[in-house]
């Protein structure tokens, strides 16, 4: 088998390095971490045998350095993070006609969510430009180039929840909008990437959208499921109806405009609570080496 680079863009972030730990799982396989300080003691400790760290700005990065950080990839992915456009739709369709340019198979963007292809405009910024992105991407597609989104629904995380304002263990409390039953798409941090690393080597076609989870289960059986296994009773809180969780988003734009902390947990909450961008049926299949821990497992080593 012929040894594979592939390109991790963002590859000193949490998901990033998880993504490049999960690639070195798979032999004949070389990394080129893209990071933005590679002088950084810890990020400097992410080089080893088979990984290399290449300095990169994806926002400041001209046509040659771009270029040149891509040179030679079979796949590249892209875990970046970013608060605006420039970064989630300038700087990785960039990245894609330089991948593109370069004769890779296929770019992973940083998608990682729900199906924000089905979340109508308006609710979530952030979705709304992953989702523009992925439409721009279409027309660099060809026979030989592919562009693969990773859904895989919210990360069960105690730190992801706790950002949307919806856990705390520590203090026994669930919180939800609207009535609680509206089912969620659940995946781990490690399988996601695990899957991101099998798309990425992946000889086959990939689909476009690939779903992959761990779980599907609406909030309020997460707590009882919660309180099975941990022996510990949550209270319960019910924020509001999805109409006054729109309403208090809007209102809490409106009044503080460049407080995104104060709005973008409850636009996520939208697209959670909402249903609108559940997965489609399930790719894991396609990978199955991998097997996904669902919601009790994730509760039991202590990942929620
Ligand atoms: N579905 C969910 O529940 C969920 C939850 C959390 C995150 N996510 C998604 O997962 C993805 C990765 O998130 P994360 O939490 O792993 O992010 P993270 O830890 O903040 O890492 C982001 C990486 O992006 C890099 N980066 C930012 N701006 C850059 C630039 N201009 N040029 C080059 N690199 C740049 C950072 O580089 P430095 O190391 O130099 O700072 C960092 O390594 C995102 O798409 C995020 O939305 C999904």
């Amino acid at each position: 088998m012929d040894t594979k680079l592939i390109v991790v863009v963002g590859g000193a972030g949490k998901l990033g390095r998880l993504i490049v730990n999960s690639l070195l799982a798979h032999p004949d396989t070389r990394v080129r971490a893209l990071v933005r300080n590679p002088g950084k003691p810890e990020v400097a400790a992410l080089a080893q045998d088979r990984v290399e760290l290449a300095a990169f700005d994806a926002v400041s990065a001209d046509d040659e350095a771009r270029a040149d950080a891509v040179r030679g990839a079979f796949t590249v992915v892209s875990a970046l993070q970013g608060f605006g456009p420039d970064i989630i739709i300038d700087a990785q369709l960039s990245l894609i006609r330089a991948a593109k340019a370069a004769g890779a198979r296929r770019f992973i963007p940083s998608a990682f969510a729900y199906d924000f292809f089905t979340l109508p405009a308006g609710i979530n910024v952030h979705s709304d430009w992953r989702r523009t992105l992925g439409e721009s991407a279409r027309s660099e597609v060809s026979d030989s180039f592919e562009v693969v989104h990773v859904l895989q629904g919210m990360f069960a995380d105690r730190n992801v929840l706790g950002f949307l304002g919806l856990f705390d263990g520590e203090k026994g409390i669930v919180r939800y909008w609207g009535d609680g039953t509206t089912p969620i798409d659940w995946t781990t941090w490690e399988d996601t990437a695990r899957f991101t690393a099998a798309a990425a080597l992946d000889e086959r076609k990939v689909p476009e959208r690939l779903f992959v989870s761990g779980d599907r289960m609406d909030i309020l059986t997460f707590a009882k499921t919660w309180e099975s296994i941990r022996g510990r009773k949550l209270s319960r809180e019910r924020l509001g109806s999805l109409e006054e969780l729109e309403r208090e988003t809007k209102r809490r734009i409106a009044q503080e405009p460049r407080n995104v902390p104060a709005w973008l947990p409850l636009m996520y909450a939208r697209g959670v609570f909402g249903g609108q961008a559940l997965l489609g049926p399930s790719h894991n299949s396609r990978y199955p080496e991998i097997h996904a821990e669902n919601l009790a497992a994730a509760i039991a080593r202590g990942a929620l």
